[in-house]
């Protein structure tokens, strides 16, 4: 038999843009057309007076508002609770007009010399350190890229994700994938002490420094704090390059930073235009009339669907692409709200896959759950649909009217954006107009900015984790960390009085 031919389907236009992005000029981005064929819309119209207890008046928002505008304007001064120690926490407020164009032209020549010495490239981290890369770099590219043969990924090196889980499993198959390749990694720690990610550069660093002695020096690169940590001394000591996260941006708000720009650059995705997006957004954001600004709009009814005592935000994409980023949003929302009983769980969904399991809770269940719709409004590819004689499924009329792939899946969104709506749980839809850098910079921008404003309304300071810290703090005790003899004897002398209730 012979393998699959799939005769008069298009070129894969991700593909496409791959090959463009690797090898021929970049897509000009900085013209008014651009800018505005690529406006983020936020659509609230299903966020008020969904039927049942719960529902959000209109009223209630506009009574928010000079709360909003208040945290709004303390943000731009830099004021209130937004220090972490003696820093205060905003950088990545200015961080798209500061980037400097030389800035990424010298990422980019260290990934472009880089890339054409390795096969693949290992981006190491956890948290901020690795959501933000991930996520834009499964929305901008292929969802089998490191399958795809070399020219098809624009030259870009197979691209793997590690230190953000300790499975030796997963671990141990991922090098599988490494072997007899060329590898090079990249390191990302701000504090430069995080267990997952200083155990896997570990394992790496080792395995590289007994294959290639004393040439590792060029495949490792450290992105690190400026002046403080292991990482940065290790770098100085072993003359690794190095890479830089700035004191006053914490990690969940690090992508535009070179956490996030130094992988995305080997991966060949444009970072120029990323930045340009971050820019487009932050005039956006910056602005003063409420019901005009994304950034501030979405605060607001968040922090109103949780005065209603919604305690669940579903971030449901019509495109695995981005699922990814609602994955981001996963971390920068709940790690910068969760703190002294506050904020919503938010839970990444694919649809149509979710539909048809808690989907089912969305409709009918607990009346506690928010919903926001990322939609990617103009896919990379159209796929038709082919008519069949016999019509068994009945959905000829799709064929028969040339509605292909794309048009139901926006009815993926439209359609349970209504029924959910319907049945009790009010949404709003954030749209992306197509799969680009610009896109994404826009819609990171418009959140972080989202979340900050969230901080000021619940009256915390988002851009600090004492939850996460106190877990790591137990675990390092947990694993026997000298220095953390203390914590041990505490936590072993509250397990002693306890008592074990284990099912067998
Ligand atoms: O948003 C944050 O600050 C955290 O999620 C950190 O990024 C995460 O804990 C990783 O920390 P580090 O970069 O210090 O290894």
């Amino acid at each position: 038999m012979e393998g699959l031919n799939l005769l008069h389907m298009a070129e894969n236009i991700t593909v496409r843009k791959q090959i463009k992005r690797g090898y021929e000029e970049q897509a000009p981005f900085d013209s008014k057309e651009f800018r505005t064929a690529n406006r983020i819309s936020l659509d609230v119209t299903y966020m008020f007076d969904a039927p049942g207890d719960g529902s959000i008046k209109r009223e209630t928002v506009e009574s928010l508002i000079p709360e909003v505008m208040k945290a709004h304007q303390m943000l731009r001064d830099k004021q209130g609770d937004i220090y972490d120690g003696d820093t205060p926490m905003t950088g990545w407020q200015d961080l798209p007009f500061e980037i400097t164009g030389e800035h990424l032209r010298d990422i980019k020549s260290v990934t472009r010399a880089l890339s054409k010495k390795i096969d693949a490239f290992v981006s190491i981290g956890i948290g901020g350190s690795f959501l933000g890369i991930e996520a834009t770099f499964r929305a901008l590219t292929h969802q089998y890229f490191n399958q795809l043969d070399r020219k098809k990924r624009g030259g870009a090196p197979e691209i793997y994700f590690l230190g953000y889980n300790m499975d030796p499993d997963f671990f141990r198959d991922t090098l599988d994938l490494l072997e007899g390749k060329r590898v090079a990694i990249n390191v990302i720690s701000k504090s430069g002490r995080t267990t997952e990610t200083a155990i896997a550069f570990r394992i790496l660093q080792d395995l590289m420094d007994k294959n290639w002695g004393d040439k590792t020096r060029e495949l490792i690169l450290v992105t690190t704090d400026r002046v403080r940590g292991a990482l940065k001394t290790m770098a100085a000591d072993k003359g690794y390059c190095s890479f830089v996260i700035p004191d006053d941006i914490g990690g969940r708000y690090s992508v535009l930073t070179d956490v996030g720009l130094v992988g995305l650059a080997m991966a060949n995705i444009d970072i120029e235009e990323f930045a340009a997006g971050f820019r487009n957004m932050r005039e956006i954001a910056l602005g003063d009339d409420f019901w005009k600004n994304p950034s501030l709009v979405h605060a607001a009814m968040r922090h109103a669907a949780w005065k209603a005592g919604k305690k669940v935000e579903v971030v449901a994409t019509n495109a695995v692409s981005f699922y990814a980023v609602a994955r981001w949003m996963e971390q920068l929302f709940p790690e910068s709200e969760g703190h002294e009983g506050h904020g919503l769980w938010v839970s990444p969904s694919l649809y149509s896959e979710k539909l048809h399991a808690n989907g089912q809770m969305v409709q009918q269940g607990e009346r506690n759950i928010l919903e926001t719709f990322l939609m990617l409004k103009e896919h990379d590819n159209r796929v038709e649909i082919p008519a069949t004689q016999d019509n068994l499924d009945g959905l000829n009329f799709l064929a028969d009217n040339s509605m292909d792939m794309n048009f139901i899946n926006r009815k993926v969104i439209e359609g349970p954006a209504y029924a959910h709506y319907d049945g009790g749980v009010p949404n709003m839809t954030v749209e992306l107009p197509r799969r680009n850098a610009f896109n994404l910079g826009q819609l990171y921008y418009m959140m972080e900015r989202s979340v900050a404003i969230s901080g000021y309304l619940l009256g915390h300071n988002p851009f600090i984790q004492p939850g996460v810290e106190a877990y790591k703090r137990a675990m390092f005790a947990l694993i026997g960390k000298p220095g953390f003899e203390e914590i041990a004897r505490e936590i072993g002398q509250r397990l002693e009085k306890m008592e074990r209730i284990r099912i067998r």
